[in-house]
């Protein structure tokens, strides 16, 4: 039982946290083993947690349940698998394992969207197509699959419509 969730920001001393996250953001498919935590160092991971807070959309809110964090999402404009342009930023996203089904993937996302709309036009992600617990989610707040590439899809969500002529 959750005793008390908060949703917040996360601090600057706390941005060594977001190793373990990026870790359980790894899909993984039934019945496959984790990969070596190794994997951290490759490149495509590394672009999503170097250097984070030194840009201008690095933006991270984390779960934090009886003063444990047990999920993050956090965005930033970087070269990953959700890379649209150079200006929408991308988003990455976890929670425990123990603390799944809750709301708290959702809170998080409604948190991160509503900060980021106030300064992008639209937010993007990837996410494994078999994944279907991150695309309901994901769909459920109203993001649209926009591109494929190989076994992912493109998602991205609209803040700003461009304006109809
Ligand atoms: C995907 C993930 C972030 C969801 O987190 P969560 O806190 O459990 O999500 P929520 O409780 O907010 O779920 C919201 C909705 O998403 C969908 N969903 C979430 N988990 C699901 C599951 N296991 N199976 C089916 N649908 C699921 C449901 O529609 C759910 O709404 P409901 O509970 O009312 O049915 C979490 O499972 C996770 O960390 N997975 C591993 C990492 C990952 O896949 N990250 C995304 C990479 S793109």
């Amino acid at each position: 039982m959750i005793v008390k969730l908060t949703i917040r920001e996360i601090k600057s001393d706390e941005h060594g946290e977001l190793e373990n996250f990026l870790y359980e953001a790894i899909y993984i498919p039934e019945g496959q083993s984790k990969p070596p935590r190794k994997i951290l160092e490759r490149q495509e991971l590394q672009v999503y947690i170097k250097n984070f807070g030194t840009q201008a959309a690095d933006v991270c809110f984390v779960a934090e349940v009886d003063g444990k964090i047990v999920g993050a999402c956090w965005s930033r404009i970087m070269n990953d698998y959700g890379h649209l342009d150079d200006e929408t930023p991308s988003l990455a996203l976890s929670v425990l394992k123990n603390f799944r089904r809750k709301g708290i993937a959702t809170a998080l996302m409604k948190k991160i969207c509503s900060r980021l709309e106030k300064n992008f036009k639209r937010v993007s992600l990837s996410v494994q197509k078999e994944n279907s617990a991150a695309v309901a989610l994901y769909q459920k707040l109203n993001f649209k699959i926009v591109g494929e590439r190989g076994e992912e899809f493109l998602m991205a969500k609209i803040f700003k419509p461009a304006k109809m002529i």
